[in-house]
């Protein structure tokens, strides 16, 4: 008996030391997987493995030319706390901030950079936002879409004109990508979609075309959705234009669901509060609109002024941005929602389980993307902010200014709308699959 009870001791023992052995195993797997090993020495490793919340040495990891380490330990007290804008971290300038304008707040963000990331600013516009919001990609011409602001004074847009749609080549980005400023080198040209897209602000891919939200103006234009052909002659069919016989308020952005190929959409009350447009007839609402029998539903009413919207790779989840901060002509209320709602797309499509996903450090967030692991992009105040599914900010790509939207255009590229400039990256990332 005696003995019989020192074996299963002796059993149980064994078990604990291969149970252990095996952890350690996989831990350093797991940490080489993420990415993490060239910031590994053993020692960390350890630490690591003791200690999951311990802090990994990452000193001897030597950044891309245009990196930076912008870790959350170096700010969390600060000895003076400014007004919010822009955050210009003790020891930091503005100068320096954009000279390396890849901000590591977590080791995770080197693989999404890469190894030499590239920010290259390749269209000025003085004053007029030309380069607003609703990036689309083209793959077969490689050429990326964009529009101009609908609803910005100097813009000269509002009731007089609608906003317009141009396009840039994306190899003539990549040519210029070594430079920082190759302002005038990369061609801008305004794309005649027919009829007119009216006052576009959101884009997507869908099957072979885009999809643009478009806001509408005044009362006689209702907001609507258009498919619109991306080659000559740039044809359009307005896809939905009301939501059983009342208008839109003015849609905003729209994605469509990988699971389901469904299409959805945001309409906020923006074109009323940039005067375009009048007093809304309808609830601020995200929309689903049935791509084979158009039943049109409601599927979530609980945001101030929902805004981007987008789906992980896996269409399980929908972000949708929240931009109850921004009332546009009205000004900021700083104390508002201006962060990320994360909603769970049940089985038949509708929204649940609403959480709040991250809030975004500077201003808003506005046009929001992921990459093909599920980590999350958006369009902020200083540039394009990503964090992981999570919500754990990883890093920035720090242009200093608005970044309404910005756009994967193929594996490692991107182009970031900042109002009045236009910029192009080249990172690590892949955009999430174009499966439509
Ligand atoms: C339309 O344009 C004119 C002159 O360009 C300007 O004076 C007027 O304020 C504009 N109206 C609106 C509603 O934007
Ligand atoms: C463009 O026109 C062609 C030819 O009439 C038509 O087949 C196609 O569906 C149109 N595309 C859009 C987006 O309206």
């Amino acid at each position: 008996m005696a003995s019989l009870q020192a074996r299963t001791l002796n059993t149980l023992l064994a078990m604990v030391v291969i149970s252990l052995v095996t952890a350690f195993i996989f831990q350093c797997a797991f940490l080489y997987y993420a990415g993490g090993l060239k910031a590994l020495n053993p020692f960390s490793l350890l630490s690591s493995f003791a200690n999951p919340n311990s802090i990994m040495d990452l000193s001897s990891i030597s950044l891309p030319a245009q990196a930076q380490w912008m870790l959350p330990a170096s700010t969390v007290v600060l000895p003076f706390v400014q007004p919010p804008d822009l955050f210009i971290p003790p020891g930091t300038t503005l100068e320096s901030l954009l000279e390396k304008p890849f901000h590591v707040h977590h080791q995770d963000f080197l693989d999404i950079i890469g190894l030499n990331p590239t920010l290259t600013k390749i269209a000025d516009s003085g004053t007029n936002p030309m380069f607003h919001e609703a990036p689309v990609w083209y793959p077969p011409t490689d050429e990326v879409f964009f529009c101009q602001n609908a609803g910005a004074k100097a813009a000269g847009t509002g009731l007089n004109r609608s906003s317009v749609l141009q396009k840039v080549s994306v190899p003539q980005a990549v040519s210029v990508s070594h430079l920082r400023d190759a302002t005038g080198q990369v061609k801008v040209d305004v794309v005649p979609f027919d009829p007119p897209v009216i006052n576009p602000n959101g884009g997507t891919n869908y099957h072979g075309n885009f999809i643009f939200a478009g806001e509408g103006q005044g009362s006689q234009v209702p907001p609507a959705l258009y498919l619109a052909n991306p080659v000559a002659p740039y044809n359009t069919t307005k896809l939905v234009n009301n939501y059983y016989g009342r208008q839109f308020n003015s849609v905003n952005d729209v994605a469509v669901n990988p699971a389901n190929g469904d299409i959805y959409f945001t309409d906020v009350t923006y074109g009323y509060l940039q005067d375009f447009r009048p007093e809304p007839v309808l609830p601020n609402q995200a929309y689903r609109l049935n791509a084979v029998t158009k039943a049109l539903t409601a599927v979530a009413d609980d945001q101030i002024n929902p805004n981007g919207i987008t789906f992980s790779p896996d269409g399980k989840y929908a972000y949708i941005t929240e931009t109850g901060a921004s009332m546009a002509f009205q000004g900021y209320i700083q104390s508002r929602p201006a962060g990320i709602y994360r909603y769970t797309v049940a089985p038949d499509g509708t929204f649940e389980n609403r959480k709040l996903f991250a809030h975004v450090t500077v201003r808003i967030a506005d046009g929001i993307h992921c990459d093909n692991k599920g980590n999350v992009y958006a369009g902020c105040g200083d540039g394009v902010n990503v964090w992981n599914p999570s919500g754990v900010l990883l890093g920035k790509i720090f242009t200093g200014r608005t970044a309404a939207n910005f756009q994967f255009t193929g594996d490692g590229r991107m182009i970031i709308m900042g109002a009045t400039h236009l910029y192009f990256a080249t990172l690590g990332a892949k955009g999430a699959e174009l499966s439509w």
